[in-house]
């Protein structure tokens, strides 16, 4: 008997037919040597571009020392940087982990846990908003306010309530006996690159300390320099409970956190959480050169000045094309709602454009070049964006 041979890897993604082989800054390079502007980032993740000197040098030594221990012995470089992330947000512990939805899941059980080891209620329930993204793991997935994510789950894990996303009247319904957490995106990335509006997410905040709920922001795309601040929250004048973190943390090297306050950071125990990668001292080591790196250099500062150039530079696009209907995000997160499919742009871009920029939602082209991308660059894109604007009006 003869079994006919399927695609040994599962087909979760509709991947663009390319193979990237070699990435160095703001370009990659394709195994037939053609050269790409990657305006994707690993979808926020090369934050630093790719291959990032100070990061590579850091972790080449590191390779040199000592792959992987457990979290039974003490790490170095994971102490420096969860001492670099209390620094620089206003968390006072740091739990690793090694992706965004891990990230989550430890805020969802950080959470629960508050309520019910330090709090010491029977809350449970926490908040989420439509159009959220939070992950793919059980758990985080029923925290996601998008039902095409949870299609074919069911029954999907109890404990969250989902309310439209900027609207203040429906903060009225936000505090319930059993709710234990809100967490949401400051700009929600995935959902179509949305911002939250400013005194609405005031209001989420003053509710959260009013009621003792905890403020937990997913900064998993967010974060790490991309909105023109290390954390998108710092723009808002709020103080999250938790923090999550993933993506741009460790320029690559797969890693993630979350930063808590000292009071809910006691919830958890010896015991009451863990993951054998978490903290890893390659990515750990990863994570520290990274954010050192943006700190001393002000990344952060200059990805706010791009962002800025990039959004006046579309501003006048959008006065000249109908195709573009909105622009909107912060920093180097930008979205541009298009009339017709963003799809179309994104296969025009890379097809005839060596340009890879990327979709989020079914009109919204998504722009995420390295925080470290030139002004020169910038140009190459814009000149390929205008050409494909005039391509899509015929
Ligand atoms: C806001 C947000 N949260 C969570 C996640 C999940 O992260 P990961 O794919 O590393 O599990 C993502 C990924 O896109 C995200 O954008």
């Amino acid at each position: 008997m003869f079994s006919t041979k399927v695609d040994p890897v599962m087909h979760t993604y509709n991947r663009f037919p390319l193979t990237l082989v070699k990435g160095k800054g703001s370009f990659v390079w394709d195994d037939k040597g053609q050269e790409y502007l990657d305006y994707t980032s690993g979808i926020a993740t090369c934050n630093l571009g790719h291959a990032p000197e100070f990061v590579k040098g850091q972790v080449e030594e590191q390779l040199q020392e000592l792959w992987h221990c457990s979290n039974l012995f003490e790490i170095p470089s994971q102490i420096k940087l969860a001492e670099k992330l209390v620094q620089n947000s206003c968390g006072d512990q740091v739990f690793f982990c090694n992706s965004g939805a891990e990230a989550n899941e430890a805020a969802i059980k950080i959470a629960r846990r508050y309520a019910q080891k330090v709090k010491g209620t029977e809350s449970f329930e926490i908040v989420t908003f439509s159009s959220s993204f939070h992950g793919r793991t059980l758990a985080t997935l029923a925290a996601t306010g998008q039902e095409k994510i949870q299609q074919g789950f069911a029954p999907l894990m109890p404990g969250f309530r989902y309310l439209p996303y900027n609207d203040s009247e429906a903060l009225s319904s936000l505090v319930k006996p059993n709710t234990c957490a809100v967490l949401l995106e400051v700009i929600q990335g995935e959902g179509g690159v949305i911002p939250a509006n400013p005194e609405w997410l005031k209001k989420v905040a003053s509710l959260c300390e009013e009621h003792d709920i905890l403020l937990m922001i997913d900064e998993i795309q967010t974060g790490m320099g991309r909105t023109g601040s290390l954390f998108a929250y710092q723009q808002y004048g709020i103080e999250p409970d938790v923090i999550s973190l993933a993506k741009g943390l460790g320029s690559g090297i797969p890693i993630g956190a979350i930063i808590a306050k000292e009071k809910v950071a006691a919830a958890f125990e010896p015991g009451s959480h863990g993951s054998t990668f978490g903290g890893n001292p390659v990515a750990t080591t990863a994570g520290l050169a990274t954010i050192t790196y943006m700190v001393d250099n002000d990344i952060a500062y200059k990805a706010e000045q791009m962002g800025e150039y990039l959004v006046s530079k579309l501003e006048l696009l959008q006065n000249k094309y109908d195709q573009i209907d909105t622009i909107r995000g912060k920093g180097l997160l930008v979205g541009i709602v298009v009339k017709g499919n963003a799809i179309d742009y994104v296969t025009k871009a890379r097809e005839e454009h060596n340009l890879l920029i990327l979709v989020a939602g079914p009109n919204v082209v998504r722009i995420l070049p390295p925080l470290t991308t030139t002004q020169v660059e910038m140009d190459q894109f814009l000149f390929s964006f205008e050409a494909i604007l005039k391509q899509m009006g015929n």
